[in-house]
């Protein structure tokens, strides 16, 4: 009778946990929100639309994130690192949030294609959480070091005013350079280049298709 209500509950808090990633503003942050007093300078409306995109794909990056931890979660043994494994997915919940809320203030808008996103994340993450946990962790570290490239690379990118953008995006590429340096000290394999190669290429498609959108 508890297993099948520990089970029961489990689902519920999946359920709740993709409710909270897709649905636009459901997500609440944990932490206060990095661009608090931090004011923009001045900026076009194509500079403006442009920065939308860009935080646009930041977003469906940590939807991305939190299917690709939830997935692990459903499958992986993860005996000593669960915690810390939990406290990552949280703030992935927060970069979520603050990500969401900057686009409200660019006038911009979450992606459509999100859902598939979570999907392929979700997939990809139970697989690797079913491979053992030292390929499981290794693909958090990947996958951490994917997304701090790709943060690098939009901080370059940004209009130059975009000031309160910027500040949610180096708290979070400190955050997600503290979970690959996690994964890795916990056990995680390193992959060899070619696997990099093609998480890179993914990561390229969602890019292109999510900026627009
Ligand atoms: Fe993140
Ligand atoms: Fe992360």
């Amino acid at each position: 009778m508890s297993r099948q209500l520990s089970r029961t509950d489990n689902l519920i808090q999946q359920f709740d946990t993709i409710l909270r990633t897709l649905v636009p503003h459901a997500a609440g942050a944990s932490r206060a929100n990095p661009a608090v007093g931090t004011q923009d300078a001045e900026m076009t409306d194509a500079e403006r639309r442009h920065a939308a995109g860009l935080m646009r794909i930041n977003h469906t990056g940590e939807v991305c994130a939190q299917a690709l931890y939830q997935g692990q979660g459903a499958t992986a043994k993860l005996h000593e690192t669960r915690d810390q494994m939990e406290q990552a997915a949280a703030e992935e919940i927060d970069h979520l949030a603050w990500c969401d809320e900057r686009l409200c203030e660019l006038d911009g808008r979450t992606s459509y294609l999100n859902p598939a996103f979570y999907a392929a994340s979700f997939g990809m993450g139970a697989l690797a959480g079913k491979l053992g946990d030292n390929i499981s962790l290794g693909f958090v570290a990947a996958t951490e070091e994917q997304v701090g490239r790709h943060l690098d690379d939009h901080m370059h990118k940004l209009p130059y005013g975009d000031r309160r953008s910027r500040a949610v995006l180096e708290q979070m590429r400190t955050d997600e350079a503290h979970h690959e340096r996690w994964a890795l000290e916990a056990g995680g394999s390193r992959f060899p280049a070619p696997f990099k190669l093609g998480m890179r290429v993914m990561s390229q498609v969602m890019t292109k298709s999510v900026y627009t959108l």
